[in-house]
């Protein structure tokens, strides 16, 4: 089997993803998204220079949860300067090697952009290949994906031209999110642009990651952009039963709670009783929507 085909053995039937989501997909995150069948997890961003300049303790970001095995997860790095992504991957090795290595060109935080970093390397498409280079260079048998929008703005879009160089340069896997940098999250995934990607390079794995927010939006968006897999990304946010296929407002609220205060102990494992008081403000809402006259007491 190779890299892509593992990759597809991996996901299953389902062939759906769980997205990366900086501050949200921590070890706690993706604890409680595996225990509800998700098959592959993806890091938070994790900056290469970063791991070169503090080692051990960027590394610490990257350590696995406990249900979790380097074969079902995906770590993606942001930065913007392919030797240091070349280190980075080889320290990563050194502890464990992942299903995948995902390159961020699609973040358009203001503050990862004006290091060159994020969606800032769709308009330099070269150096994002050189990017994949230097991460194959270190094994050329690891799998590489990139995680792209369509362009910067709508007079820029150049996703079709980014993903061929991004191909030609060893790439495995192209996820697209179908907006453009400056719509940030606003308007709406336009998935025939997914469809359009797929049939420019079908020899490519597709990951379509857009407005994926129910069971339905998952079907919905395989049909209308023929992608190999599906991310979840905000979808997940305080409903891990996405992965078994139910819709939250069809999960009893009993048990939405009490996935709420699992997700709570698990914080407190990972991060400790202090940050996780503090850290799973985040998720109540996601978990007690709708739930009439739920007050969460940590
Ligand atoms: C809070 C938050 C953090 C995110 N962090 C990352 C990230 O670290 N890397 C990345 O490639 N995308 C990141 N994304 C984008 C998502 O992975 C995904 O592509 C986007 O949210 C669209 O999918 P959705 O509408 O299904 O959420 C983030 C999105 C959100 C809402």
């Amino acid at each position: 089997m190779n890299h892509m085909e593992s990759f597809l053995a991996r996901l299953g039937d389902d062939r759906v993803i769980q997205g990366p989501m900086a501050g949200y997909s921590d070890r706690a995150f993706r604890h409680i998204m595996i225990e509800h069948g998700c098959r592959v997890t993806t890091t938070e961003m994790v900056s290469v220079e970063g791991m070169v300049r503090n080692g051990e303790k960027t590394l610490e970001l990257l350590r696995l949860a406990d249900n979790e095995t380097s074969d079902g997860v995906v770590v993606q790095f942001f930065g913007a300067d392919p030797h240091s992504y070349s280190k980075a991957v080889e320290m990563l090795l050194k502890s464990y090697r992942p299903l995948c290595i995902d390159i961020n060109a699609g973040c358009s935080v203001r503050k990862v952009v004006k290091t060159g970093s994020g969606v800032a390397l769709m308009s330099d498409p070269k150096k994002a290949g050189d990017i994949i280079k230097a991460v194959k260079s270190v094994d050329g048998t690891l799998c590489v994906s990139i995680k792209f929008r369509l362009g910067l703005t709508f007079d820029s879009i150049n996703y079709i031209d980014f993903a061929h160089v991004a191909v030609d340069s060893g790439a495995d896997i192209l996820t697209l999110h179908p907006r453009t940098a400056s719509q940030g999250f606003s308007g709406v995934a336009d998935h025939s642009r997914t469809a359009a990607l797929k049939k420019k390079i079908p020899e490519s794995i597709v990951v379509a990651s857009g407005d994926v927010m129910t069971v339905s939006d998952i079907a919905r968006i395989r049909c209308l952009s023929d992608c190999d897999c599906v991310m979840v990304a905000r979808g997940a946010i305080g409903n891990p039963f996405i992965f078994e296929q139910k819709d939250k407002l069809a999960v009893h609220s009993e048990e939405r709670v009490s996935a709420l205060y699992r997700h709570y102990a698990l914080l407190k494992h990972y991060e400790g009783e202090r940050r996780a008081e503090c850290l799973v403000r985040k998720f109540v809402k996601g978990y007690s929507s709708g739930i009439r006259g739920f007050s969460f007491c940590p």
